[in-house]
């Protein structure tokens, strides 16, 4: 059996603290023993390392690089971060991009690939993940190394007229066709990066292949999922907690309605906020009936527009409270702190609603999530944004388009007033689908194909 290695810029070590993000949450189920994760330790130092620091926990060898403070700034905050996730979510307004942010990215790239190729044997299942490490394939290659290499993208990718804004797009598309197979959430986003690579690479394509220099890369469509089993224990464990015990105290017998993502502007929390206030205007019944709790997590707060996105949230958050609240009743509940994952769990399951509404969102993990914890005797109300990943398969979801604060609020409402066979209905359809696609699933079927491609 031939080993995995992980590569990805972030490294959640088993059995340390979770962090946010899609990744690690569905990463962290499959790595086994004999497994090797590498990527960025999280960590700045003088000079960026040239050699990991190696570590292991249960089973599972972490080999890690320090980035020095210039390389984060332009690898990190700067073309993964400031370029090509905007990019990436259609932002094409919010996109800033630089020469020297590039060159970082690559020289950061090449940094990984010095490092991580006195690492690999031959015979190696190297398996890179996300935006962050796209041209890893084609460093190694120009070192010599000759196994299979895999790429996964966990956010979305766009049609070619989108990527085009991008000075490197073609160079961006000839890395990606370095890998021996590369891997999208869904069709659209495989398509998509089919049609860039005929439009913008020249490169010759079919339904699933790309060839492009003499060589083949396999494309597919491989939506990632969870582990539902262990998140509903989790969630019914956390029922019989002090911390659960408190936030029913806190609501009074109102439904609760919550949301958790990392602060990010693909989230959609403005307009969710605005799609709130929206119901509040329009459905004063729910006046004092029903609270919002709004996680939203710090993240990459290098970055100015995530900088700014916080402030906005401030402000939102402010006038909303200040319009709508009574002397015992604050409708919004905002909070900028990590919730975690058992505590997260406890309150999807109490829930009257889980609200995920993305403006654009390679999957969406959450949703997954909120469907899992539910208790299928009383089970609350998914509304889904349909530009997250998940709708594909979440579509027994009230389904919305997120920039329509009153089609959020309408959902909301119809959510809140839903009789209990329609809630049943619509959960047994979604649970069946999210204990379907399972974390272990996306892997299995990611990992057969990839070492079914042709080498
Ligand atoms: O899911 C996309 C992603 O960028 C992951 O790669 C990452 O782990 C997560 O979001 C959190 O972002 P960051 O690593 O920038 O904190």
């Amino acid at each position: 059996m031939a080993r995995l290695v992980i590569v990805s810029n972030r490294v959640p070590v088993l059995g340390r603290r979770a962090q946010a993000g899609g990744l690690a949450v569905a990463l962290q189920s499959v790595a086994s023993p004999g497994t090797l994760w590498f990527g960025w330790s999280g960590q700045t130092a003088h000079e960026t390392s040239s050699t990991p620091k190696i570590g292991e926990a249960r089973g599972v060898s972490y080999a890690t690089l320090d980035l020095s403070a210039s390389d984060y700034q332009h690898f990190y905050v700067g073309f993964s971060n400031a370029t090509l996730w905007p990019l990436f979510h259609f932002r094409t307004g919010l996109m800033r991009y630089s020469r020297d942010d590039y060159a970082g990215y690559r020289s950061v790239n090449r940094s990984f690939a010095e490092a991580l190729l006195p690492l690999l044997r031959p015979d190696d299942l190297v398996w890179v993940h996300d935006y962050h490490l796209i041209p890893l394939a084609e460093e190694l290659r120009r070192l010599g190394y000759t196994g299979r290499l895999g790429f996964f993208l966990h956010i979305p990718f766009v049609p070619p007229a989108v990527l085009q804004v991008l000075p490197p797009a073609a160079e961006l598309v000839r890395m990606l066709c370095a890998y021996d197979l590369a891997g999208f959430h869904t069709r659209r986003f495989a398509q998509d990066f089919l049609a860039s690579a005929k439009d913008l690479a020249g490169a010759q394509v079919t339904e699933d292949t790309v060839r492009l220099d003499g060589r083949v890369t396999s494309v597919g469509a491989f939506p990632i999922g969870i582990d539902p089993a262990a998140f509903a224990r989790s969630a019914v464990r956390a029922m019989e907690t002090g911390y659960i015990a408190r936030v029913r105290e806190s609501l009074q017998s109102r439904a609760l309605i919550v949301s958790a993502d990392r602060l990010d502007y693909s989230k959609g929390l403005p307009n969710r906020l605005e799609g709130f206030g929206r119901l509040l205007a329009r459905f004063p019944q729910h006046h004092r009936k029903a609270s919002f709790l709004q996680i939203a997590a710090r993240s990459r707060e290098d970055v100015a527009e995530y900088q700014s996105l916080r402030r906005e949230l401030d402000r939102m958050t402010g006038d909303l409270n200040g319009r709508f609240s009574h002397f015992d009743w604050v409708p919004l509940r905002y909070m900028t702190q990590m919730v975690q994952r058992p505590r997260l769990a406890g309150l999807f399951r109490m829930a009257r609603i889980g609200l995920v509404t993305p403006l654009q969102d390679g999957m969406n993990l959450v949703a997954k999530e909120f469907v899992a914890a539910q208790d299928s005797e009383d089970p609350g109300v998914l509304v889904l944004s349909r530009f997250a990943g998940a709708a594909e398969q979440l579509r027994d979801a009230l389904i919305v388009n997120p920039y329509d604060s009153d089609e959020i609020a309408d959902a909301m409402h119809a959510a809140l007033e839903m009789p209990l066979e329609e809630r049943q209905r619509r959960h047994d359809s979604l649970r069946e689908a999210v204990f379907q696609g399972t974390a272990a699933q996306f892997c299995a079927s990611y990992l057969e194909a990839f070492q079914a491609v042709p080498i």
